[in-house]
């Protein structure tokens, strides 16, 4: 059985001492569960915070949202891979929607930026999904697919395995709109399949999440579809109590 994968991105909110309540709330009352992993992505700002919060639960994991993909340098206001494993992240995002879209980040620098990761130690999470008008021009696959490529395009055949894929669909982040399990079956069913194209036997566990408005009335239903092995919260993950209620499902 794979374990199943539980993130929390809470993008540009929770400065330090947020994180540190929010933590102490969710350690309170999320007992230590072998068949899951639980990944916080805090401001990079409040990791340590959340680091140091989660002394006692090891088990529960902690990232970055983004990283530069040189490892150092003249970047001013970047942080690179290195800097964010020695300060305890064990996880970083890599080309979310926010990140393609709002900045501008390209299918090519998703792919320096995984690369990167997994050279300093960290398992990067490699996200995809199409724009609305991406999904009426029937585009879907060949968007979702195309970004997988690139995002792994340079980790070789080893690369695959060492990351994990978030499915979420651009029209259902943050809109309280998310994917039928069937839609969101037949994207994570293809991703699977080209996952073993690019990493053979290594890709088979290679979990893929799905995110997009998922909240604790909708986590069990998506989580039960096809090869959805995860999931990836934004809005919901804010609060402990209901992120506590996600993680648990
Ligand atoms: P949402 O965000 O759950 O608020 O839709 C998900 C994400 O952006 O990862």
């Amino acid at each position: 059985m794979m374990k199943r994968v539980f993130a929390a991105n809470w993008k540009m909110n929770h400065g330090p001492a947020e994180a540190a309540e929010f933590v102490r709330h969710f350690v309170a009352g999320f007992a230590p569960a072998s068949d899951r992993t639980v990944i916080l992505f805090p401001s990079a700002l409040a990791l340590a915070v959340a680091r140091e919060g989660l002394r006692a639960r090891p088990e529960i994991k902690v990232g970055v949202q983004n990283i530069h993909w040189e490892d150092r340098g003249a970047f001013t206001g970047e942080t690179s891979a290195p800097i964010a494993r020695a300060a305890g992240a064990d996880y970083v995002l890599v080309g979310h929607s926010e990140r393609r879209h709002v900045f501008g980040e390209t299918d090519e620098e998703a792919g320096k930026k995984v690369a990167a990761g997994i050279r300093a130690g960290l398992t990067p999470v490699l996200c995809v999904g199409e724009t609305a008008g991406e999904r009426e021009r029937g585009e879907t696959a060949a968007v979702v697919l195309r970004q997988l490529r690139s995002g792994l395009a340079q980790s070789g055949r080893t690369g695959v395995a060492a990351c994990l894929v978030a499915y979420e669909p651009v029209w259902a982040i943050g809109t309280g709109k998310t994917a039928t399990p069937r839609d969101a079956a037949e994207v994570h069913v293809a991703i699977r399949a080209e996952l073993r194209a690019l990493g053979g036997d290594g890709a088979v566990n290679v979990p893929i999440l799905y995110g997009g408005s998922v909240n604790q009335e909708n986590a069990a239903t998506l989580l039960a579809a096809d090869e959805v092995g995860g999931l990836l919260v934004g809005g919901a993950s804010l609060d402990a109590g209901r992120w506590c209620a996600i993680a648990r499902t």
